[in-house]
């Protein structure tokens, strides 16, 4: 499929550029100047003299499609690692259609899914009911971790890790920290000899329990950090929420460790004393202090935060409605992220564009070692288009995920995505 994007403004990693952009089997074929009508690269399409007039009728002739971004602005398509999309098991609360059409209206043309699923997938035949569903019905690419432990329940055997390696991006009991340090022990040393990732959900249940939340994660973090010194193996920390487990793991990343991390937009943009009762701010791990947000959002501007991830957790309407209390954890992310961080961290100058563009669509390329995250020539033809100049309200009721339940409704954005391109091909539009 041959695709002409015209008047776009492309974000080159530090800048933005006026450019037309060809997008030709599933690659970013060229740049041409917006208007100018010659190509500045890419020698195939140099002798393509249909380009020096550039009216849409001739283009039409050339290009399957043409799309007229209008000055919107072209990013790389972002990479969500932590989404749940409940397919199988859980289809009353997001299925592979409604959770990758959300990802896509969002932004994300990859989604890596945690495996607290049902059946949870912690062998072949398990992880095959998911990745046929994935196959059928996937908008955009998913890839599924398994599970560390054979239950996914922090405790008992683990996983036919061996087994799943291939098809999966890593490992993880999400929802469920692994209580057993001789657990968390193997698994590393099955994950650093099967070269993947172990992504980790920290929490200490007897502490979380007792209602220490803070301490039940960097507990955790501080545990497995002390392990993955001396296993060495790829370890990230799934949604940090509080300033001691973001200061172990600076200090961890100082040390040479392989250690990344992620934090949700929530955590950086609301603290405890935003919570109403109200299954909008129910999450675990929970919304912390002002100094945790404070502390979070330094540290995904200076990168101890590689990577931003939504940990999109549909429920349905009834599991969110019991207050704050009674509501089930978990809230929506994918159709958030993008406006919500855009609006308020880089508009307010607490990060730079740029390393946003980063933590949603190249540090998690970069982790899970995937192609794209670059718009350039040769590149895949991974993107998405945003409008970046007409305010609007957060509204769950225009989501295409089955879970309304966000912290950012009714909240004033800027950046609305009007497409989503994957392996060169459209997958979402306005
Ligand atoms: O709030 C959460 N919801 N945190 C988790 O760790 C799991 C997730 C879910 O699956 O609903």
């Amino acid at each position: 499929m041959r695709i002409y994007l015209r008047n776009g403004n492309v974000f080159t990693g530090r800048q933005w550029e006026k450019r037309d952009v060809i997008l030709d089997g599933g690659r970013i074929a060229a740049f041409v100047p917006s208007g100018q009508g010659f190509l500045e690269s890419d020698s195939i399409l140099k002798a393509n003299s249909m380009l020096d007039n550039l009216s849409v009728d001739n283009l039409s002739i050339q290009y399957e499609r043409v799309i007229d971004c209008d000055n919107s602005f072209l990013l790389p398509g972002f990479v969500d690692i932590h989404v749940h999309l409940r397919e199988p098991g859980y289809e009353y609360k997001e299925t592979i259609v409604t959770g990758t059409t959300a990802g896509a209206a969002g932004g994300y043309t990859t989604l890596l899914a945690m495996p607290n699923v049902n059946p949870a997938p912690s062998n072949p035949v398990a992880l095959e009911i998911q990745l046929a569903a994935i196959r059928k019905d996937g908008v955009v690419p998913v890839i599924p971790y398994g599970t560390i432990t054979a239950e996914r329940n922090g405790i008992g055997m683990l996983s036919d890790m061996d087994a799943l390696a291939p098809y999966v991006a890593g490992f993880s009991d999400d929802g469920t920290g692994v209580q057993a340090n001789n657990i968390i022990k193997k698994a590393m040393e099955t994950a650093k000899a099967l070269d993947k990732v172990i992504a980790a959900h920290c929490e200490d249940e007897t502490l979380s329990a007792e209602g220490d939340f803070r301490r039940s994660e960097w507990i955790q973090v501080a545990r497995d950090l002390a392990l993955c010194k001396k296993i060495a193996c790829k370890y990230h920390v799934c949604h940090v929420s509080t300033k001691e487990s973001l200061r172990l793991i600076r200090q961890a990343k100082q040390e040479g460790l392989d250690v990344t991390c992620e934090t949700a937009p929530h955590y950086l943009i609301f603290s405890e004393e935003d919570v109403q009762d109200d299954g909008r701010f129910k999450m675990n791990p929970p919304l912390m202090a002002k100094e945790d947000r404070q502390a979070l959002i330094e540290g995904l501007a200076d990168g101890t935060i590689d990577m931003v991830a939504t940990d999109h957790a549909p429920h349905s309407k009834e599991e969110k409605s019991k207050g704050f209390a009674g509501s089930a954890n978990g809230v929506v992310g994918l159709e958030t992220a993008f406006p919500v961080l855009y609006t308020q961290l880089v508009l307010t100058g607490k990060i730079t564009l740029e390393r946003l563009v980063d933590a949603l669509a190249v540090a998690p390329r970069k982790r899970f070692g995937l192609a794209g995250g670059v718009l350039e020539p040769g590149h895949p033809a991974d993107l998405c288009i945003w409008d970046l100049k007409r305010p609007y309200h957060v509204d769950s009721e225009t989501f295409y995920s089955k879970g309304k339940s966000t912290p950012f409704e009714g909240m004033e954005v800027l950046g609305r995505n009007l497409c989503t391109i994957v392996g060169g091909i459209v997958v979402w539009e306005r």
